[in-house]
């Protein structure tokens, strides 16, 4: 049985987070999605509504958990008993980013192994963050994440 932890801010979660969770589900038996408490400064939502939008989000999967974490990743990897971390690899700009964090997490840990997979080319440029900025300027943002992110990012910004 493996077990793999994909962290993040998903703040929202995208159809990119969707179809690496929907990826990592064909290699593993349990794919956990690790909310980070911490991790955005002003997110524009709760951690409590980015665990419900990632549920709803998820509903047609099979054997998908979420769950927060506070702290170290590495702990959190110990905690939920996952054998590896999963990350998205969008273009050469995450690269450096995600190397040194997979790589500062080996020396953390020496067993946790990080896991990169690349998203549907349609999908390699959507980031939460330009999501929000489309829709703060009221472009067509709704194409970029599932249906249910969709309608609380507009109930969010245009109560
Ligand atoms: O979606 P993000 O913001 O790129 O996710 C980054 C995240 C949450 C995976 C990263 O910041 C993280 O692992 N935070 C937990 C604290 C930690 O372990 N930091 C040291 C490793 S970088």
């Amino acid at each position: 049985m493996k077990t793999v932890l994909y962290p993040g801010s998903f703040d929202p979660f995208t159809n990119g987070h969707l179809d690496l969770v929907t990826r990592a589900g064909q290699l593993f038996d349990r794919v956990i999605v690790a909310v980070a408490v911490n991790s955005a400064k002003n997110p524009l939502f709760t951690m409590e509504e980015r665990c419900e939008l990632i549920k709803e989000s998820c509903a047609h999967l099979e054997h998908v958990e979420v769950v927060s974490f506070q702290g170290l990743l590495v702990d959190a990897l110990d905690r939920f008993q996952a054998d590896a971390v999963l990350r998205g690899l969008r273009a050469f700009s995450d690269f450096e980013y995600e190397l040194q964090m997979a790589l500062l997490n080996r020396n953390l840990k020496a067993q946790c192994e990080t896991i990169f997979m690349m998203p549907t080319l349609k999908n390699s440029f959507v980031a939460s963050s330009l999501v929000k900025e489309v829709a703060r300027l009221h472009g067509d943002f709704e194409q970029y994440v599932p249906e249910p992110v969709a309608k609380a990012v507009k109930a969010k910004l245009n109560p």
